[in-house]
């Protein structure tokens, strides 16, 4: 069974949904750790609670390589085959990258390649679009912007605002994080360029 780490930051909600689908056997991966860059992040308390190995690395106050060697430290510790990013709100260094390539999965609320970056739900209601939702995609060494493995749209709602619509896309994520980490956990799937096909290998 592949060994996955999962970063993340704050509230946990992605984190979550994978561990109740690792519990229930539909999702049949390991999580080996649970790393999060903030000792407050609530994520690292449902892990705990969960009875998940977790730890907390604070990145305060170190820069990106010194902070991304330690992490590649802890990971290594715990044989890790497939990094998640669940609500991860640091860059990774290029050397973390290589050190795991095409082998960190991360999730973004927008379809992509629209919305990168930060607020991705508020830039999506600013802008007037009529569909938005989330992506699952391969992290490369560019802001939100590697092969796509899976993507979930929902539909704006004339009197939505970011929180209305984050509400929304979050069940969305919830939903096809899981999925996109089994199909990469089954290796059931092939990259050609940017394009992720699952069902063939
Ligand atoms: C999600 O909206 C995710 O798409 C983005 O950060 C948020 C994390 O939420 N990358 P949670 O911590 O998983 O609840």
């Amino acid at each position: 069974m592949k060994r996955i780490g999962v970063l993340l930051s704050g509230r946990g909600s992605n984190f979550q949904a994978i561990a109740r689908n690792v519990r229930n056997g539909s999702l049949p991966v390991e999580i080996a750790i649970v790393i999060s860059n903030r000792a407050e992040a609530a994520g690292l308390s449902i892990a705990t609670d969960l009875g998940f190995p977790a730890v907390c690395l604070p990145s305060k106050g170190l820069d990106r390589e010194t902070y991304d060697r330690q992490l590649l430290d802890e990971l290594s510790k715990h044989n890790v085959d497939l990094i998640c990013l669940a609500g991860y709100m640091r860059l990774l260094s290029p050397a973390f990258i290589r050190a795991f390539p095409m082998r960190i999965l991360n999730i973004h609320p927008s379809l992509l390649p629209s919305f990168p970056g930060l607020d991705a739900q508020h830039q999506a209601v600013e802008h007037g679009v009529k569909y938005s939702g989330c992506t699952v995609h391969i992290v490369d060494e560019h802001l939100d912007a590697g092969p796509i493995i899976l993507q979930a749209v929902v539909a704006l709602e004339g009197n939505d605002s970011a929180d209305t619509l984050s509400a929304r896309i979050l069940a969305e994520e919830h939903r096809i994080y899981s999925e996109a980490i089994r199909i990469v956990a089954s290796g059931n799937y092939r990259i050609d360029g940017r394009r992720v096909n699952p069902g063939v290998s």
